[in-house]
């Protein structure tokens, strides 16, 4: 206790006169004035009080009530520097060691150093949002642009990796999963949009928060259009990415990423509820719902009365080919997709997304997306994903990116996936 108080004590004195803070004066020395003696004009307004020049204002220290120029101005002594082997400052404020202050992404500890005095010192993570990113991509005029997005302000790379995306790597098997091979020779319009095909039945654009849940929300999403393309609007319904993140723990890291294999199996044996009967948490909460149970025992209310089981899809396969890609999303709707994130991409702001190597080329981290259609840039192709980090996020929430170069491993592991619509076509 007695060094706590020795601490403030050092740190009120230097606050209350010859403190960095103080107004800069000059006070004796704007007159030029010293005084013997102790006079009411020997004196100058600082702050809400008055500081003196003359030889009785340095008689104890407790009562120290010199101006702050006046050893420089009546003694011709120059100012020793502020004393701070007790505290750091930052801003208008003196902190001591041991005090941390958050600048930008990073935390700082005001720390004593061996040769005296103490200073900030601060962790070297790279932040998410980077000002070389914004500031190369901008000269460099590329075919997208950057943005600095504030709601990624003050939070670190290392983290956005995990937060914002959260597929974890492939097992060799899964990487491995039989292609489905189309090959069909037929004419491929230059554009399509599931959102203009679809109208209507395309879900929204979701906002994952602070929380790796790609992994849960890009199958939810696929899996909800799906559901009202193949049932023609009957089954019209957003599914709950909730319901994976609470219920499919099993081999799952929650918020801390998924298997994006584990999910699909999950969703054909076990189904998911819809978004109003489980709302998405951007968390992981307990699982409220049996395992063996169906909407009824579950208390939701389906979109046709008929049906009674979750929403269940069959079994997942893998696009290989660009044009088997385009081929299935035109036939059945979006798919999903497995891309390599690194620090630029969280900049995008809108044209056509390829990797640029500006800011940390050395954290990566695997991001799932929903890729809903294509189009043609002056001749440069590009697939149109939804990605699920809210509408604020690039072109209304969806990117472009380029098509036919695997960019960032766009094309690399695409998944489709057929929804259950057998229920919805029961009559009752
Ligand atoms: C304070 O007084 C002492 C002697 O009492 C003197 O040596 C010193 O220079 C004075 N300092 C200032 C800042 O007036
Ligand atoms: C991005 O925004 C932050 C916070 O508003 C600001 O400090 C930074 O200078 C901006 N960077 C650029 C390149 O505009
Ligand atoms: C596509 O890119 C990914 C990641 O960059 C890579 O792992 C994969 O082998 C590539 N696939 C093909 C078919 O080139």
């Amino acid at each position: 206790l007695p060094i706590t108080l020795l601490f403030c004590g050092a740190v009120g004195l230097v606050v209350a006169y010859s403190g960095p803070d103080l107004p800069p004066g000059p006070y004796c020395g704007r007159t030029g004035e010293c005084c013997q003696d102790r006079q009411d004009s020997c004196s100058h307004r600082i702050l809400d009080s008055k500081c003196y020049c003359d030889q009785f204002c340095n008689r104890t220290q407790g009562h120290d009530d010199c101006c702050p120029d006046y050893p420089q101005v009546c003694l011709g002594v120059t100012p020793a520097p502020a004393p701070n082997t007790m505290g750091c400052r930052y801003g208008r404020k003196i902190y001591v060691p041991g005090d941390t202050v958050n600048q930008d992404c990073h935390v700082c500890e005001c720390t004593e150093v061996p040769e005296g005095g103490s200073e900030w010192k601060c962790d070297q993570d790279p932040c998410l949002m980077s000002d070389e990113v914004l500031r190369n991509v901008r000269e460099a005029g590329l075919s997208w642009r950057a943005a600095n997005y504030s709601q990624f302000q003050g939070k670190k790379l290392k983290d956005g990796l995990i937060y914002k995306l959260g597929t974890l790597p492939l097992s060799r098997e899964t990487a491995r999963l039989g292609p489905i091979i189309y090959d069909k020779d037929i004419p491929y319009p230059p554009q399509f949009d599931a959102r203009q095909h679809w109208k209507n039945y395309i879900s929204p654009v979701v906002d994952q928060g602070w929380c790796g849940s790609d992994w849960a929300v890009s199958l939810a999403t696929i899996a909800s259009d799906r559901f009202a393309i193949q049932s023609n609007g009957a089954e019209k319904v957003i599914l709950s990415p909730q319901t994976l993140l609470s219920c499919n723990n099993k081999q799952q890291q929650e918020c801390r990423g998924g298997n994006i294999d584990t999910a699909w199996i999950f969703a054909k044996n076990h189904g998911l509820v819809d978004e109003e009967c489980f709302p998405y948490k951007a968390k992981f909460t307990h699982c409220p719902f049996k395992k063996r149970g169906n909407l009824l025992t579950d208390r939701c209310v389906p979109v046709v009365p008929q049906r009674t089981s979750r929403y269940k899809v069959g079994p997942p396969g893998r696009l290989v080919k660009e044009r088997d890609i385009m081929f299935d999303i035109m036939q059945s709707g979006p798919v999903q997709a497995v891309m390599t994130v690194y620090q630029d991409f969280f900049h995008y702001q809108d044209g056509v997304y390829r990797r640029s190597h500006f800011g940390n080329n050395e954290l990566k981290g695997l991001h799932s997306v929903r890729i809903v259609g294509w189009g043609e840039d002056n001749q440069d192709k590009y697939w149109i994903v939804a990605n699920s980090w809210g509408t604020a996020w690039g072109e209304d929430g969806y990117f472009r990116i380029a098509r036919g170069e695997n960019e960032s491993g766009i094309e690399s592991f695409v998944v489709t996936v057929l929804s259950d619509v057998t229920e919805a076509y029961l009559r009752k």
